[in-house]
């Protein structure tokens, strides 16, 4: 079983851009088990092609009957987030089985969860693991304000004590080094925020001594360069060329040259959408190699990396 289909059972207003949707099988199959902090990808219609978005799994693990996805409408949309709020109950999805590039460290002495708007959602099922197999955890969860911060009451009333609130229209932001200089040793940490504060907390969460291996991201939002140039992608296999224009990435521009291409999180976190690379250099822009395996200049993540010469050779 590659696919599952799915029936939308209940829709919830969160947030003014955040719905959450509830969905059962939509046939008498049951609903692949996940771990927590899985995603699945969402199949969508959009322009009489199939994209697939990838959205946390929101429900608890111990749950097999339901699935629930909580969805912002971006601005930036590619038409994704749009159907998604537009769809009635009753709608039917197709989805992939679920997958997890942000799973719990079982050697933890403590998980310290950190989250940023949308960010929250791979925590949900964190949550009700962590709570259901009582290990320490705490959560620090930033949001615009109390009417953006999707999930408020729920969490409120069910891990009050564990749970520190953020918003920065009250003036009350989270500070990295606060949070993390009170931390036992060999406590781990989780981050989904977006990009820029992900990175303020891993130049303090580094500079504070924490083991890389201590520290774990989900990627959302792909980070965003006004720097980025044109280039030709050679396709070594077919010997064609394509053109990613400065606004696309090398992903999309296959997408669009209907060259089949995988991936999963778009975010350049999880190694889905790797292509070989045969000549040319590479500008890395992921969060998913190491210094080394960028030195070698082989392999490009297409979902967010480019290229820093004029031309790409990839072997497609
Ligand atoms: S799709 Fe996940 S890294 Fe590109």
């Amino acid at each position: 079983m590659n696919e599952q289909t799915v029936r939308v059972v209940e829709i919830k207003q969160l947030t003014p851009r955040i719905k959450s949707l509830r969905l059962v099988s939509a046939n008498e199959n049951q609903l692949a088990a996940f771990s927590p902090g899985s995603h699945v990808a969402v199949a969508i219609p959009v322009e009489q092609k199939t994209k697939r978005n990838s959205y946390s799994l929101c429900s608890s693990p111990y749950k097999t009957d339901v699935y629930e996805i909580a969805v912002l409408l971006t601005e930036n949309s590619r038409g994704g987030s749009e159907y998604l709020h537009q769809i009635s109950v009753g709608t039917e999805l197709k989805l992939g089985m679920p997958k997890n590039s942000f799973a719990l460290a079982s050697l933890a002495r403590k998980h310290l969860l950190i989250a940023g708007g949308i960010g929250i959602t791979p925590f949900l099922s964190i949550l009700a693991t962590l709570n259901r197999l009582q290990i320490p955890f705490e959560l620090h969860y930033a949001a615009e304000s109390p009417t953006e911060c999707a999930f408020y009451e729920f969490l409120q009333e069910r891990y009050s004590s564990q749970i520190k609130f953020y918003f920065s229209h009250l003036n009350n932001r989270l500070d990295p080094k606060q949070i993390l200089k009170e931390q036992p040793l060999g406590t781990h940490v989780y981050l989904c925020t977006p990009p820029s504060l992900s990175e303020d907390i891993l130049n303090t969460a580094q500079s504070l001594g924490y083991p890389d291996a201590a520290i774990h991201r989900e990627l959302f939002g792909a980070v965003k360069s006004n720097k980025t140039k044109p280039f030709t992608a050679v396709l070594a296999q077919s010997e064609t060329e394509i053109k990613v224009p400065k606004d696309k990435t090398l992903l999309e521009a296959l997408e669009a040259a209907n060259i089949p291409a995988n991936y999963s999180c778009r975010a350049g976190g999880c190694g889905a959408c790797e292509v070989k690379v045969l000549a040319g250099e590479i500008k890395h822009l992921d969060s998913y190699y190491s210094p080394e395996e960028r030195a070698e200049q082989d392999r490009i993540l297409a979902c967010i990396s480019r290229a820093k010469s004029k031309q790409l050779v990839i072997d497609i």
